[in-house]
């Protein structure tokens, strides 16, 4: 997919088809998240791909909102130290944000679906992952091909208007 089509096309999958990811598509998304810019180049993470059907049921317990982890081909954990203050945690969180959206844009890029989910329970993350001590599950990004239908641009995204989000020059 061209660049400009994957931005369009991309959007929030939750229902997949039961079907695996090839191992080499996997590793290209990986590689998209390893490559994602960070402060001062800091690269804050750590990615652990799960693939295991039980293993990704009970990954989807840390929130409510990540039902959709358990019905995922694979999903990726986003693992990040635990910061020190509200500074190193703000800019932690915005470089977690631009290595998920490189991930999400290079899996559109290979027609691949992709899903947020936010954590809450962090024990259960912390049992299920096995994480050391010093880190967090900070996000879920799970993958798979979207059961609905192929990913394709969206002409008429569910966004605020051009013109009143985008100023020029001034306020
Ligand atoms: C920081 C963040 C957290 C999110 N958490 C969840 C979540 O826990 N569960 C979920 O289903 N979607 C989650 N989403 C997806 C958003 O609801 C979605 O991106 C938004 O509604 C726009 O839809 P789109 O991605 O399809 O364009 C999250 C998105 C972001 C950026």
């Amino acid at each position: 997919m061209e660049t400009w089509d994957a931005i369009r096309a991309r959007r929030n999958v939750r229902d997949f088809e039961d079907r695996p990811i090839p191992g080499a598509d996997l590793d290209r998304i990986l590689e998209a998240a390893r490559r994602s810019p960070s402060s001062r180049n800091g690269q804050p993470w750590d990615f652990v791909l799960v693939a295991d059907r039980e293993r990704l049921q009970a990954l989807s317990g840390v929130w409510r909102g990540a039902g959709h982890v358990a019905r995922s081909a694979a999903t990726i954990a986003i693992v990040a130290p635990v910061p020190d203050d509200e500074r190193s945690a703000a800019s932690l969180h915005y470089d977690l944000g631009q290595a998920t959206i490189q991930t999400m844009l290079a899996a559109a890029d290979l027609g691949i679906g992709s899903g947020h989910a936010a954590v809450r329970d962090q024990d259960l993350a912390r049992e299920v992952l096995g994480l050391p001590g010093d880190r967090f599950l900070a996000w879920l990004i799970a993958l798979g091909y979207p059961a609905d239908r192929p990913l394709r641009p969206i002409e008429h995204p569910d966004r605020r208007p051009f013109d009143e989000v985008v100023h020029r020059e001034t306020w």
